[in-house]
């Protein structure tokens, strides 16, 4: 089969490879659609080349678990390789507890840009907690994540989500939504229950500034180079609030939770309650060109690639 890999030059290219040999509790899928996202332009760096890449993938299942778990040959899925599968390439092996049915009316392409995203989403959501009511901040609110957290948040009953943004234009790029406000860093007003933030450095330090007595500041991100340092007296200025680490694979050691969460995103989506907001969809000969528009920051919502 053919699959995506890193190049010692620094891009990527689609070589063959051998197709995935799926342990009894893994099913193949066929993909269709797989989204480029922030983690995979980070595992591009950080692994030696070749090392093929991928985190999301939609598309057909292919061989049914030999464990008797999971979907049927011929259901459309989406699935998540949490980083333990390669999913840009013509044949992915998941776990059961990894995927999930795609629901009618639901296409391949936005069914492919929830997986990572969706649920680094919903766990930084709730990391909140109860949040009717609440008053939720996210950083990078742009972003593939952001755009979801935004949503989910407020779906899970706040009061109000302020979305930030790296400056005034940007704020364009955030759905339009009762309840959603864009803010760039200089413009935020705290306190916030909960902060979600995807960015790191800097605006994580400002963040912690920000979050009320007993809130939370859910921290995801791998993007600022720079390291965030807790403003001097924080325990007292902010009495009762945590800085919490959410990493999404964390949630998906409980057994059913990542088929549950995968089912709900989609179902969210396919009701458009939710939406990735997949501003790019190109042949998977384009993912280098892709990534590069990510990394200048080019690129607004989800980009897609269909897998040939
Ligand atoms: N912990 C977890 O389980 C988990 C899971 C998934 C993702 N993540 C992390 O969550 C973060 C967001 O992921 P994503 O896929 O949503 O990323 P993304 O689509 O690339 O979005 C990045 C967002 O950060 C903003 N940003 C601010 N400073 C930036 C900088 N120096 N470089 C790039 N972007 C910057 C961007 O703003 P502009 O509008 O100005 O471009 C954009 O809103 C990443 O750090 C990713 O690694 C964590």
């Amino acid at each position: 089969m053919r699959a995506i890999s890193t190049t010692p030059q620094g891009g990527v290219e689609i070589i063959e490879v051998a197709d995935p040999q799926p342990t009894p509790h893994q099913v193949v899928i066929a993909a269709t659609a797989a989204s480029i996202a922030r983690g995979d332009l980070n595992t591009s760096r950080l692994r030696p080349p070749p090392s093929l890449l991928g985190l999301d993938v939609a598309g057909v299942v292919v061989r049914a678990a030999a464990d008797g778990s999971g979907p049927a040959e011929g259901t459309r899925v989406l699935g998540y390789s949490a980083g333990n599968a390669p999913t840009w390439a013509q044949r992915v092996a998941l776990d059961t507890d990894l995927v999930a049915p795609v629901p009618d009316g639901l296409s391949d392409e936005t069914a492919a840009a929830l997986p990572n995203s969706g649920l680094a989403a919903f766990d930084g959501v709730a990391a909140g907690g109860f949040l009717l009511g609440a008053r939720v901040l996210i950083t990078g609110a742009t972003g593939g994540v952001g755009i979801l957290a935004a949503q989910l948040a407020l779906l899970a009953g706040a009061a109000s989500v302020t979305g930030q943004v790296s400056s005034p234009a940007r704020a364009s790029a955030l759905p339009r939504l009762d309840g959603l406000t864009a803010a760039t860093l200089d413009e935020l007003q705290g306190p916030f229950d909960l902060i979600v933030d995807l960015i790191g450095g800097d605006v994580l330090t400002r963040a912690l500034s920000l979050v009320a007595e007993g809130g939370t500041v859910a921290s995801l991100s791998q993007t600022a180079d720079e390291t965030a340092t807790v403003p001097r007296f924080w325990f007292a200025t902010h009495p009762g609030a945590r800085l919490i680490g959410v990493d999404n694979r964390v949630a998906l050691r409980v057994p059913g939770v990542g088929t549950r969460h995968l089912t709900l995103l989609a179902q969210l989506a396919a009701s458009g309650q939710l939406d990735p907001m997949v501003s790019t969809v190109a042949p998977w000969d384009q993912a280098g060109d892709l990534m590069a528009k990510m990394d200048r920051r080019e690129l607004s919502g989800r980009a897609v690639i269909r897998i040939a």
